[in-house]
């Protein structure tokens, strides 16, 4: 899985064991990113939909969350893989922007990331592997670029995993359906369905997603933008009113996630939240409370690795020190008392081991 901001690798097993315990048949993962926690659900047999309004995430979700593993032929797979893999890098898009321009890649990584794209566009479009192959080679691409984390700038000096060469790998497909969602989550929230539990991750500030990860944004939608600045984003990230999520602006946002609570058809619903972010705890449980108990689980969590080592500007200086770097990530759980008290009840059983060993501490245990 790629590096994301905001990604909840750590809260991976808690979300799990939670979704165990309530024995839920169907789950909703409105804001999905990277998949890990669809993925984690959908590993316990849940039917998972997975929403995300990034093209790379939707791509992501078509791969992990809607394919079946068991309809696709894993030797064949990897043949294809093994052949994209060998294909002679050729000088284009990524190369000119991503590599000569701004440098996310080495050359020759970048000629082979222009090389393995063009060869899905022209043979793949509209086939079953399009998603996995395109999940294999941002995954790829991900594991060999030269950044902090985050694409609206690159590191000074070449990352030393700049220097490894691009490896396409079969991506970890699991059996079983699910739905991918590409779209606006307070648009489609109310047409989804009814779900046992329900999962929502939005966005914490104003940064947008799409130009964060606009490299992944543009090997997906393959349409070689304009592009602007010393990282070369897409010339679209331009126009906010296309591209800003109403979860990015201060004075829309409460409002939206105060819609989407309302609006999500769930028997279970598990809200995040983190200290850093518009929408206070206290504020998230008064709007959930008309779905039942409320209860709260708080962890201290490390920021992102870009946090930890200092501000940069995008020539890579530094030009100033992050004031703190821990946050706080809260759950908020709300539902029928009973199935609360359960689900809060087997997260505290995997706190104190899987967390401790990942980074994350549980802070406090559910408030009441
Ligand atoms: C905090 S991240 C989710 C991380 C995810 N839980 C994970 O572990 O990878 C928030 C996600 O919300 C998505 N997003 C932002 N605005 C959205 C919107 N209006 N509708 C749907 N998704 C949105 C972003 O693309 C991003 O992937």
């Amino acid at each position: 899985m790629i590096k994301y901001l905001g990604s909840k690798r750590r809260l991976v097993p808690v979300l799990r064991a939670m979704a165990r315990a309530s024995g839920a048949r169907t789950a909703l993962d409105l804001f999905t990113g990277t998949t890990r926690v669809a993925q984690a659900f959908k590993a316990l047999g849940i039917h998972v939909t997975a929403v995300d309004s990034a093209r790379y995430a939707a791509a992501f979700a078509r791969c992990y969350v809607e394919t079946d593993d068991r309809d696709i032929d894993r030797a064949d797979l990897s043949e294809v893989l093994a052949a994209l893999d060998a294909l002679d890098g050729t000088d284009g898009y990524v190369t000119d922007v991503f590599s000569r321009r701004a440098r996310f890649f080495q050359r020759d990584n970048a000629m082979r990331i222009d090389a393995v794209r063009d060869e899905i566009e022209r043979s793949w479009q509209g086939h079953a592997y399009e998603p996995l192959l395109l999940t294999s080679l941002i995954e790829a691409a991900d594991r060999v670029d030269s950044t902090a984390g985050v694409q609206m700038a690159y590191v000074k000096r070449w990352a030393p995993r700049s220097y490894q060469p691009l490896a396409l790998r079969v991506p970890e497909l699991l059996p079983g359906a699910g739905r991918a969602v590409h779209d606006d989550a307070c648009a489609v929230v109310s047409a989804l369905g009814s779900f046992d539990l329900a999962y929502l991750d939005p966005p914490y500030n104003q940064h947008r997603y799409t130009a964060n990860y606009h490299v992944w944004e543009t090997l997906v939608a393959w349409d070689r933008p304009s592009h602007y600045g010393v990282a070369c984003k897409r010339v679209d990230l331009r126009d906010d009113a296309s591209t800003r999520s109403v979860f990015n602006a201060r004075r829309t946002m409460p409002l939206a996630l105060r819609q989407v609570v309302r609006d999500v058809d769930a028997e279970l619903l598990v809200v995040s939240c983190s200290n850093e972010g518009w929408v206070g705890v206290d504020e998230l449980r008064d709007w959930c409370a008309p779905r039942g108990a409320v209860e709260v689980l708080s962890f201290d969590s490390r920021r992102y690795v870009g946090a930890q080592i200092g501000v940069f500007n995008p020539r890579g200086e530094r030009v100033g020190e992050v004031s703190h770097l821990h946050n706080v990530e809260h759950l908020v759980v709300s539902g029928p008392r009973a199935l609360v008290r359960r689900v809060v009840q087997s997260s505290s059983d995997v706190t104190s081991a899987s967390t401790a060993a990942s980074g994350t501490s549980a802070m406090a245990g559910p408030r009441p």
